[in-house]
């Protein structure tokens, strides 16, 4: 990802990053008397902005998928009284009714102000080495679990014409290997986002989406696995059809990636504050460093030709193909 994004700066774009990236900053509601309900706080961006809009003045409802957990814990220890802690998975209806009826009956005078869908899951494998469940997990926290949380609380933010912020991702438009599940629950979140945003400006809501680049080195979000774990799901055929060589190199290869990236979370902490205070929030927040901003900025708008044809540009990618190629099978005449 990072020598694509050097490639394209390497044309003299970055006088127009500065207008891209920046966020108007006339930030204007200050917490007193208003509540956010944020999910996924037991760690990384859920966590922090739970802290933040705390020391600011909000009622914080923080949904915790461990209350009891360190998470949590820290959380509650490192918070005033108006934080309270509730459980929240957001794959069980019963916990998003339980935590609306507590929602509900511990309301600040001003309401629900906004709604910050976080809690998220990742995961990377390529398509054929993946299952149903695999997607149907990746879907049903990302994806669903937004879903489920927006319905549950959205006639409280249309009360108080509050705002909804989704998390999603670059991966949301950004296609590449390994990220089918996640890029699939992404997406679908930004196109229910985006549904949203059109239904709700009529009563004033406002919807925001934040897209996080490469900060796995800043967050829990990264569940290390080891070639030999995806080595172990495959069945034969696809033992015989990608090798142990390949997955070693893919393993390797996404180690390598999240080694690199954002190394604390205050970019997007900025941008879910501005999401929720300013009186202009963005649509979209993108979240990547300078040298990327210009890629990914243009990625969504190329013709899907030149799209793909910029993968040919990674060794990785071509490195995979030679290996691939190089097991094909002298019967098949295509190959
Ligand atoms: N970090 C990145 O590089 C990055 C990039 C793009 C987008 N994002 C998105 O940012 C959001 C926050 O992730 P993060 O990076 O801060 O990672 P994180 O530290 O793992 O935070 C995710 C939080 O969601 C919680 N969670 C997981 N499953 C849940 C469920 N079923 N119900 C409720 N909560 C659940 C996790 O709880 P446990 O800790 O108990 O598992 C954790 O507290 C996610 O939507 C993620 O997709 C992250």
């Amino acid at each position: 990802m990072y020598f694509l994004s050097a490639y394209f700066v390497g044309f003299c774009f970055l006088p127009f990053i500065p207008l891209m990236s920046s966020c108007r900053s006339n930030h204007v509601l200050d917490g007193c008397g208003h509540a956010v309900l944020i999910t996924g706080c037991d760690s990384g961006f859920g966590h922090h902005l739970a802290r933040c809009l705390d020391q600011k003045g909000f009622v914080v409802f923080a949904g915790c998928l461990s209350p009891g957990g360190a998470g949590a814990q820290s959380l509650v220890r490192q918070s005033s009284s108006n934080l309270k802690i509730l459980k929240l998975d957001v794959t069980r209806d019963e916990d998003l009714q339980q935590a609306k009826k507590m929602v509900q009956e511990n309301l600040p005078e001003k309401g629900l102000w906004a709604v910050v869908s976080n809690a998220g899951i990742s995961d990377w494998a390529e398509i054929e080495w993946s299952t149903i469940e695999d997607f149907q997990k990746m879907v049903d926290v990302n994806l669903f679990g937004s879903i489920r949380t927006s319905i549950a609380f959205l006639p409280l933010v249309h009360a108080s014409k509050g705002r909804m912020v989704f998390v999603s991702s670059i991966f949301s438009f950004f296609y590449c290997l390994n990220m089918g599940a996640y890029s699939v629950s992404k997406r679908g979140l930004e196109a229910f986002a985006d549904c949203l945003r059109v239904e709700m400006a009529s009563f004033g809501v406002k919807v925001s989406i934040i897209q996080p680049g490469n900060f796995g080195q800043a967050t829990n979000i990264l569940k290390r696995k080891t070639a030999l774990d995806i080595w172990n799901k495959l069945d034969d055929e696809k033992k015989r059809i990608f090798g142990r060589e390949y997955i070693d190199l893919a393993n390797d290869y996404f180690t390598s990636t999240c080694r690199v990236g954002f190394k604390d979370t205050d970019p997007v902490i900025a941008a879910m504050l501005h999401a929720v205070t300013s009186a202009r929030p963005k649509h979209r927040y993108l979240l990547v460093s300078t040298m990327e901003m210009f890629f990914f900025s243009i990625f969504p708008f190329l013709p899907t030709l030149l799209a793909d044809a910029v993968f040919s540009l990674s060794s990785m990618y071509r490195c995979r193909k030679e290996m691939l190629y190089a097991k094909r099978d002298p019967q098949n005449s295509y190959l």
